[in-house]
Parts: C-alpha cells; structure tokens; sequence
C-alpha cells in the first residue's frame, strides 16, 4: 500500500470525533475494498479489525407487558430480548442457509448480535452492488474536489466510476467521452475552466471535526494527471497509465464518499436528512424497517424488499423489532442485548396490526402457501387427503375457490371476503363450521395458527386472494 495513502488514512482516523466515526469510517474502507459497485477490482485492501460492541451480560428487567393484545402478548413470550430478536427473527430473515445473505462483504452485516447492534446509527445501504437500489437518503454529503493550484472553490463530488482498460492517445480533436477508461469524477456543478484537458492534480478533500471541536478540511489523497473537462464542466476524466494503476485502485479503497451514489442527480444529504440502518427510538426512521416494508415515510423505498429468500415478518416479529428500536437509548449508547424489550412502554403496542407488512404484497406464493405447507400438509396430503384437500404445495392454490365439501353454499376462499370463505371460518374456529377449527389438534380437538398467521392469511384474502405479484 503507498505511504501517502496509509498516512492520510491515519490522520484521517486520528482526526475524527469519536471511535464510532472510525469505525464507520473503517466499515467504508472495507465496503470500498470489496468493491465499487463491481466496475473495478480494487487491491490495497485496508486491514482492520473491526470495532464491535461487547455484549452486556446482565439482564436488564423490564417491566412485563399487561395487556391482552394476543399478538402483544406472543411477542413477549418469543422475543424477550434483544438476543431472542437476533436468534429468532434476523438471523431467520438472513438466507435459508442460516446467513448467507448478510455478512461482513453484504452490508449490513448481521450475523452476530455484536454487529447488529453496529447498526445503530450506521449508515445505511453503504454496499457494494447494484448503486442504481441506494436510496437518496442513505447518501451522505459527498467528499470534495479541486485541482492544484487552480483558484476556485471545492465541488462536491457526485459519483465515481473507474473504467479499467488500456490508455489511448487522444489526438486530432479526439477526446474521452462516458465510456472510455480512466478515472470518471461527476461533480455537482461544473468546474469554471474554459479549456478541454489540463495536467494537474485532482485534490479529495473531506471535513473533519477534531478533538479540539474545530472543524478543518483535509486534502486525504490527490491524482496526478491529464484531466479531461467534459460536459460543460461536470464531468472529468483523469487518464490513468498501467503504472498508475495501483495508485488508482488505493485511491477508492480510501473510500471516497459520493454525495450521488446511485446517480440519479438527487444529492440525498442535501435534499433531505440521511437516514440511519437503526435509528434509536424511532424505528420508522430505520432504513432496516423501510426495507423490510418498502415504504419510509410514505416513500418507497428503492430496491427489492428484504427478507429476498424468506416469508417475511409476522406481525409479532414486527413488533418486537419495533419495540427494540423504540426501546433503544437515545444518546446512541449500545444496550445489552440481553437486556428484556420493554413491550409494556412500547407504543406499538397499541395497535400491532398497524405493523402487519402484508397489507402490501402478501401472496399466496410468498406467504400464504408455506404457512399451509408447515401447518396442514400433514392430514391435508397423501393419497386421500381429508374432504379431497391437498393442501401440500404452491399447485394447492386452484383448489381454494372450489366449493366447501361440508358447507357447499360457501366457496373455502372468496377472494375479498374472509367471513364468507369456509377455510377462514375453519381456521377462526367459527360457530357455523361443520368438524372442527382448523389446523384440527387430535389431542384436544382444536387448533390455531399463531396470532401472527392468522393476521397474514386474513389480510391475504381481504386484498384479494392473489397467487403471485
Ligand atoms: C391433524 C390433521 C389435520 C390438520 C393438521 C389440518 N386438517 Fe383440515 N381437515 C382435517 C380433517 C380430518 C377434516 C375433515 C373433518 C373436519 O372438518 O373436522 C378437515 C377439513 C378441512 C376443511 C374443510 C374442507 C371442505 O371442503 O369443507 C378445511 C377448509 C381444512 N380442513 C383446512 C385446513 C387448513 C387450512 C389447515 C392448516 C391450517 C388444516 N386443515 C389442517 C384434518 C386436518
């Protein structure tokens, strides 16, 4: 690694705030590391070891919940702790292979309870990838630029895009457009030069708050070469020989911050206030929450909703995601996460319902059909499943709106209308069933999905029964 840079990187470090910032700072090394939005391969990876919380061992009591709210009330039964939320309901949302999808290369990692707890107050979607799903706010101001020696002020770095490949002699008339290699810098506004190209050194330059409290900017790495002044001034490109090109790739490893990461000309600090993965206390802040419903403050939310692989949140696991975050220390401190959620001060707690993430989306596909492959398809399979109802697979799905054996007036799903499909009045157990309320219990002869289930099968109906989105 050059000198220069690992210099800068320490003052860098050395300058900032707080720890927290060095590590944040040291997480958008590392995502830079890993790659630019997989246009470059980058060496000169920083090691570091990153800067977890420890964990409290105590356990904090809260005082218990007190209501009758069924779902309040299975909420605080299965999620006690911040460490039952982690165990249960993360971990459980991070890939069917215990994980896979969220790990130290796939911000944010969420892996261990440590680093879930590292995304209080983190930024959000720093990840490599696709930068067309970063939402405009998660961007954070963007570092600056300027050239030696030239008098105008810093401008504020949009986005950049290294394209690898080999250096041409621009000559008669030619020059570099969008696609050519070199180091492509987009600024917000234009540079005030009237020339095509000079040969200078392109400054990044970021603002620090130090220890003495006193704000200063720091020129943390430069490039020397020929810059290339394109679209009226907003656009430059630095040609990059193959001896240079080591330098370049230590140059992103830095992690120079875009103020336009996902390019759409929206600077998203500027337009509005960045948000964090988990913002203590309110939880409709957290970009964590906006993905896992696709909405944030009545805006959608860019990119596909999470968990991608798995059903998504019960209501139950949506409170107690809720009332961790709400529950959170608001001067940012890390609580221990066996410290128990406080579920009786929780606000959400007044009307769970309001948290169901089905409203939107919830599909016999995507949710309806496994709640009944775990909780029917043992009797309602085989070669003669009880009253003809193979209830086994996604293929399930055409039987629904064929007339009840038992109660023929009545269709066992009428898309809109839970009280008039019979397989709802089963599953609720409804005075008017023949037999017994569905997942029929031979023990004791009756039966219940969770709160949770229920909510989703219910919600599914009402928004139409739909197979697939
Ligand atoms: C332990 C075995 C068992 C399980 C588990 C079970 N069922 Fe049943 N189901 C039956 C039997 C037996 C009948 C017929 C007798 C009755 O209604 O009690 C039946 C009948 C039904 C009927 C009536 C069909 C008609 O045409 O009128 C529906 C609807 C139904 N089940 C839905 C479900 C659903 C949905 C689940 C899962 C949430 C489920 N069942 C789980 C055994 C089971």
């Amino acid at each position: 690694m050059n000198l220069d840079l690992f210099r800068a990187y320490w003052v860098l470090a050395m300058r900032l705030k707080s720890l927290r910032n060095v590590a944040a700072l040291a997480l958008v090394l590392l995502l830079a590391a890993c790659g630019d939005n997989g246009e470059s391969s980058l060496g000169g990876a920083i090691d570091f070891e990153p800067n977890r919380p420890t964990l409290g061992k105590e356990t904090a009591a809260a005082p218990a919940y007190s209501g009758n709210n069924p779902l309040v009330q299975e909420a605080a039964e299965r999620f006690r702790t911040g460490s039952d939320l982690h165990r249960k309901v993360i971990i459980r949302t991070c890939g069917p292979n215990g994980g896979v999808c969220h790990n130290q290369k796939e911000y944010p990692d969420l892996r261990t309870p440590g680093s879930f707890l590292a995304t209080i107050n983190a930024p959000c979607n720093v990840q490599p990838g696709d930068f067309s799903s970063v939402d405009d706010r998660c961007e954070l101001l963007g570092d600056r630029f300027k050239f030696d020696n030239q008098g105008f002020k810093e401008i504020e770095i949009g986005h950049l895009q290294y394209i690898a490949g080999e250096h041409e002699d621009y000559k008669d008339g030619n020059k570099p457009d969008a696609s050519s290699p070199g180091l492509h810098v987009h600024l917000r506004e234009a540079v005030p030069l009237d020339r095509e190209q000079l040969h200078a050194g392109g400054q990044f330059i970021r603002t620090f708050v130090n220890d003495q409290q006193i704000v200063e900017d720091l020129t943390f790495a430069t490039f020397g070469s020929r810059w290339w002044i394109l679209e009226g001034g907003k656009h430059l490109v630095a040609e990059v020989r193959s001896y240079q090109v080591d330098r370049i790739n230590e140059l992103l490893a830095v992690g120079i911050i875009q103020g336009d990461v996902n390019r759409n000309s929206v600077f998203g600090a500027r337009a509005s206030k960045p948000v964090p993965l988990i913002k203590p206390g309110k939880p409709e802040e957290s970009y964590l929450v906006g993905r896992l419903r696709g909405l944030m403050g009545g805006e959608e939310v860019p990119g596909s909703r999470m968990p991608l692989a798995n059903q998504p949140l019960t209501i139950p696991e949506m409170l107690a995601l809720f009332c961790f975050i709400e529950g959170l220390p608001a001067n940012g401190s890390h609580p221990s996460m066996s410290d128990a959620i406080d579920y009786k001060s929780c606000s959400y707690t007044a009307d769970p319902e309001s948290l169901n993430l089905l409203g939107a989306g919830v599909t016999w596909k995507g949710r309806v059909s496994k709640i009944f492959q775990a909780n029917c398809s043992g009797c309602h399979g085989g070669s003669e499943p009880p009253e003809g109802l193979d209830l086994r697979n996604d293929e399930a799905y055409g039987q629904l709106f064929e007339l009840s054996k038992q109660k023929p007036e009545l269709r066992l799903i009428e898309a809109g209308e839970p009280e008039a499909s019979y397989l709802w009045l089963k599953l609720i157990g409804d005075e008017s069933i023949t037999g017994y309320p569905m997942p029929y219990n031979p023990l004791t002869g009756e039966g219940k999905l969770r709160e949770g289930e229920l909510g989703d099968v219910q919600t599914w109906i009402v928004n139409g029964a739909i197979l697939d989105e």
